[in-house]
């Protein structure tokens, strides 16, 4: 299946690795992995705050570096918590809102509706994370991640579409080695893109890019890409082994490239 979007693929770090030299390497080996090659693909990495500068000040402008959580207030006394400016300042251009671990943590959709707000003020691209937590015979899965959507879709201007990516992530699927089959992610792809379609019409709903999440490895890449129809895909374990993140990458890229 050929996609019309450019692939995104986001490494979501998560609270890895354990040092700034260990950050910095694994940054290294991605790099090197890549080459020079002009890839066809959009690349970001999602590090942990505390790294995204240094990470920021290597990537050189080549790859978007995104931030795994935002925080919608300006400033203020909010001990803890990052804001869209402090992420901007360092680089970011894209930021990961609602994640399945940090909704674990209390996060709730109105939270989510806020950080949107504030997202969608600025350039930011928003990767808004959705998925049910277990897969019923029934199919009251399909009911969970609508209603996540249309709730955090109250938050996005009609006309800043392009800023926005959808990450069906199951829960079940994620750290878990077992990933939604492709079967499975088109189906739920063709679902987000009618309740997109619903909400802001055909050719608006179309901007937006569908990724997937959810153990993704370089084994389970290409047919998900290929049957699955994603745009891309949100990785966490596999995106801390440069080897495979890289692999994962090049597959996409070969898809653009030899897609018919
Ligand atoms: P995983 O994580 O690739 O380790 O399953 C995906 C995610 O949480 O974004």
């Amino acid at each position: 299946m050929k996609n019309t979007h450019k692939p995104l693929i986001i490494g979501n770090w998560k609270m890895n690795p354990a040092t700034i030299t260990l950050a910095k390497k694994l940054f290294a080996e991605i790099k090197t992995g890549l080459g020079r090659k002009r890839l066809a693909v959009d690349v970001a990495v999602a590090p942990p705050f505390p790294y995204l500068s240094d990470i920021n000040k290597m990537s050189a402008g080549k790859y978007a570096l995104a931030a795994q959580d935002v925080f919608f207030a300006e400033s203020g006394a909010h001990t803890g918590e990052v804001s869209l400016s402090m992420l901007k300042s360092v680089g970011v251009s894209a930021v990961i809102v609602g994640h399945s671990e940090r909704r674990a943590q209390g996060e709730s959709d109105h939270e989510l509706y806020q950080d949107l707000l504030a997202v969608f003020k600025s350039k930011v691209t928003a990767v808004v994370c959705v998925g049910e937590s277990t897969r019923d015979a029934n199919g009251n899965f399909f009911s969970v991640v609508e209603a996540q959507l249309r709730s955090a879709l109250r938050a996005v201007p009609k006309t800043k579409l392009n800023q926005l990516v959808i990450a069906y992530e199951p829960v079940w699927a994620i750290g878990t080695g077992k990933h939604a089959t492709a079967e499975d992610v088109l189906e739920m792809k063709l679902f987000i893109q009618k309740i997109l379609t619903d909400h802001v019409g055909r050719t608006r709903a179309a901007r937006v890019r569908i990724v997937y999440g959810g153990s993704v490895k370089p084994k389970n890449a290409e047919v998900l890409l290929t049957e699955g129809g994603v745009d891309g895909f949100l990785i966490g374990g596999a995106s801390l082994k440069a080897k495979d993140f890289v692999s994962v990458i090049k597959t996409a890229h070969q898809h653009v490239t030899t897609a018919v």
